[in-house]
């Protein structure tokens, strides 16, 4: 099952930069097949820990690479990082505390978030770099 769909809006026209998201995105979607699949033992837990991992890692390489290049608003940039992050964060603290969590409702305000950042933050960043 797909979680968030690949779009346009998505896209930066920066074919290397694309392809990761893209990888990003497909990884995001196969983590959310295994929690719905038939069968399967993944809870909310795992998946949220998992998604937590691999875009912490896609954003931690963005940040060594605008450390690297002294990139100007590198400030700026990490900080809406961390704005996904807390959110990602604040879903795990809820589920452990045994509210209900609602994994679409979560993947609307991830489409907004990399429609948003992918276009201005990360469009920015690469066309400064590159
Ligand atoms: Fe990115
Ligand atoms: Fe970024």
């Amino acid at each position: 099952m797909t979680l968030i769909e690949w779009k346009e809006q998505y896209s930066l026209g920066v074919p290397a930069v694309d392809h990761e998201h893209r990888e990003l995105v497909d990884l995001i979607n196969g983590l959310y097949a295994n929690l719905t699949g038939p069968g399967t033992d993944i809870t909310v837990m795992d998946f949220l820990g998992e998604l937590y991992a691999r875009i912490s890692a896609h954003f931690a390489l963005e940040e060594k690479i605008m450390r690297d290049s002294k990139y100007d608003e590198y400030v700026d940039h990490k900080i809406d990082h961390e704005r996904l992050l807390d959110d990602i964060r604040d879903l795990m603290d809820d589920y452990e505390d045994g509210e209900y969590v609602d994994v679409e409702r979560f993947a609307e305000r991830l489409d907004q978030w990399f429609s948003e950042h992918f276009r201005t933050r990360d469009a920015r960043l690469h066309s400064r770099i590159s």
